[in-house]
């Protein structure tokens, strides 16, 4: 297991490799998982190593009650990533050129990345209490990871709109109903259950697992595309005024 620091303040992101499945905690439970530069490397370091270091699936979750605040908005002021060479978009890069099926295991509120991410799962498990947001335009920002591209086609325009442009936080029900989360499944068994299914996948033959993944990402060429294209942007208006003003506006709650 890489080692877990929950107690330092930047947090960590810890990965563990068994029978073929690595297991990756965000690990920054008293700032509700918010993703720090030195979290974004190991998140990013956990996706761009799973497949070579033999595993066949990967599973990603929270510790502790949330799943993920999204960046660390203090992060955000202080250390804005400049350009795509950010730990932050390496890490985003290196999801989406994961080659192994990825599942997560959600609990409680999944903001900005914690939302977005889920877009690149194959699997989705969470608990009744999960709710998924992407308020990148509240902060004056535009949405990452892909998600410009990904949500649309998910769940539609239409519904897309209402959560990038109105900001509108989803219920576990309506982000099952919308196609994002496989299954809701009670707290005390999100993660046996979320294990299972890593196992179950585990134990299939890995090169028809490897291969059925390129095949569901035949567009990834669309996916970096878009990711480069948000970068750019998202890297532009974090030195507005206008996002340091939303973004402070959060620690003034
Ligand atoms: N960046 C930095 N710190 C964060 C954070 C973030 N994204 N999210 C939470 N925290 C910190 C809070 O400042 C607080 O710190 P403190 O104890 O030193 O005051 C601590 O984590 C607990 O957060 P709190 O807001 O009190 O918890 P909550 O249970 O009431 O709400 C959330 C949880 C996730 C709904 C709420 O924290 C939130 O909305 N976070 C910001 C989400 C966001 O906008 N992310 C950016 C997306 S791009």
């Amino acid at each position: 297991m890489s080692q877990p620091s929950a107690t330092h303040p930047d947090g960590a992101v810890s990965f563990q490799d068994r029978d073929g499945i690595r297991t990756i905690v965000l690990d920054r439970p008293e700032k509700k998982n918010a993703m720090t530069e030195v979290m974004w490397i190991g998140l990013g370091t956990a996706f761009a190593t799973a497949a070579s270091a033999g595993n066949r699936v990967v599973l990603v979750t929270g510790r502790g009650a949330t799943f993920c605040a999204g960046n660390d908005l203090r992060d955000f002021l202080e250390h804005p990533p400049k350009d795509e060479n950010a730990p932050v978009f390496r890490c985003l890069l290196a999801m989406a050129t994961l080659e192994l099926p990825l599942i997560a295991a959600v609990r409680g509120p999944a903001v900005g990345i914690g939302t977005t991410l889920l877009l690149h799962c194959d699997l989705v498990y969470a608990a009744p209490g999960a709710k998924l947001k992407v308020p990148f335009v509240d902060l004056g920002l535009v949405p990452e990871a892909g998600s410009s591209l990904l949500l649309p086609r998910r769940i539609g325009r239409a519904r897309a709109g209402a959560m990038l442009l109105l900001g509108e936080t989803i219920s576990a029900e309506q982000a099952h109903a919308d196609g994002i989360i496989t299954r809701i499944v009670p707290d005390e068994n999100l993660d046996t259950e979320a294990q299972a299914a890593a196992a179950i996948i585990a134990a299939k033959p890995r090169q028809a697992v490897l291969e059925t993944k390129r095949l569901l990402n035949h567009d990834r060429a669309d996916l970096l595309a878009a990711i480069h294209r948000e970068a750019a942007s998202f890297c532009r208006l974090l030195e507005t005024e206008e996002a340091r003003t939303a973004i402070a506006g959060f620690f003034r709650r």
